[in-house]
């Protein structure tokens, strides 16, 4: 039983139900409608073996638990947005068309791209593209964009911040308004404090020896995910997602990547999205020490 905790079109989830667990199960999770019906769709001709959950992978231990499950052998995340949340102007992701400022990735919630780029504070929102974007010029661009209030199209936006950042200063190969994009996506969706929560309850759910596996596209996922594996590889006190105390230090995961796994030139040919990506992996243990 394989936990595919972030789903999208159902890409990774067809190929481990056809190639790594022929004819076992695999449980889908994504918080997206669009990607749950897609994979939905994808995922038809494997029947029950592909149980689909639109979810928060925060909520991992529920979902298994209401479907009776304790313990799975493999969990996979693969974060940050996915092509078909970019591609789809009407999703708000990018600045190559022009769109609404929405960036949900679970449009059930409130709070939208344009409420935090219209409504917040100048010092926030100069933090959140500081913390989330690590973009150096986040003060002009948050003046920028104070200035230019109320935005409403991605392309609107994308402008903005162009205009804030000196022309001799833009980034090589990225449009300019790349990491402000990230920094807002990454606020409106709370992506690193879900994967700082998801990490350890994933780990609790593998069985011994279940392998935990995460793909990130940027720094501050990397650094979210090797931090937090080697937090539960070195002993941290039990349930690994609480901050309960405990006589008992718990070793959860042994590390399997010491340097994480990045695709080949071959496959950066073949697909280009990829040549940020890091694979890092982890295998469940269960060493208590007195
Ligand atoms: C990079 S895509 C995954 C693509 C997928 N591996 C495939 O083969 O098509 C990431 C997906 O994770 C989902 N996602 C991101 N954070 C999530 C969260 N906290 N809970 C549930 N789904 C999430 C997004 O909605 C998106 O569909």
């Amino acid at each position: 039983m394989y936990v595919d905790a972030t789903l999208g079109g159902g890409g990774h989830a067809e190929a481990i139900l056809e190639r790594i667990i022929p004819g076992g199960r695999l449980i889908g999770i994504d918080r997206d409608d669009d990607a749950t019906a897609e994979a939905s769709r994808r995922l038809q001709r494997f029947g029950e073996a592909a149980v689909i959950v639109r979810e928060n992978f925060t909520a991992i231990k529920e979902v298994l638990h209401s479907l009776g499950l304790s313990q799975v052998d493999g969990i996979l995340f693969d974060l940050g947005a996915s092509s078909m949340q970019f591609e789809n102007a009407d999703r708000g992701f990018s600045f190559a068309a022009a769109g609404p400022l929405d960036m949900r990735m679970d449009r059930r919630q409130p709070v939208t791209a344009a409420e935090i780029v219209n409504r917040r504070p100048e010092e926030e929102l100069a933090g959140l593209i500081w913390r989330y974007g690590e973009e150096r010029w986040s003060r002009r661009i948050a003046r920028a964009i104070v200035r230019a209030r109320p935005l409403s199209t991605t392309t609107a936006l994308a402008e903005v911040v162009a205009g804030a950042i000196p022309r001799r200063s833009w980034p090589r190969g990225i449009h300019p308004a790349t990491r402000t994009f990230q920094a807002l996506r990454i606020a409106v969706n709370d992506e690193l404090r879900n994967l700082e929560n998801a990490i350890p309850d994933a780990a609790e759910a593998l069985r011994e020896a279940g392998r935990l596996c995460a793909i990130t596209f940027h720094s501050l996922e990397d650094r979210t995910v090797k931090h937090t594996f080697l937090r539960l590889s070195r002993g941290c006190t039990s349930p690994p997602g609480t901050s309960a105390s405990s006589s008992q230090e718990r070793r959860w995961l042994r590390i399997l990547t010491r340097k994480p796994i990045t695709p080949s030139p071959e496959e950066i040919a073949r697909n280009p999205r990829a040549r940020s990506a890091k694979l890092r992996a982890a295998e469940r243990i269960n060493e208590v020490e007195q």
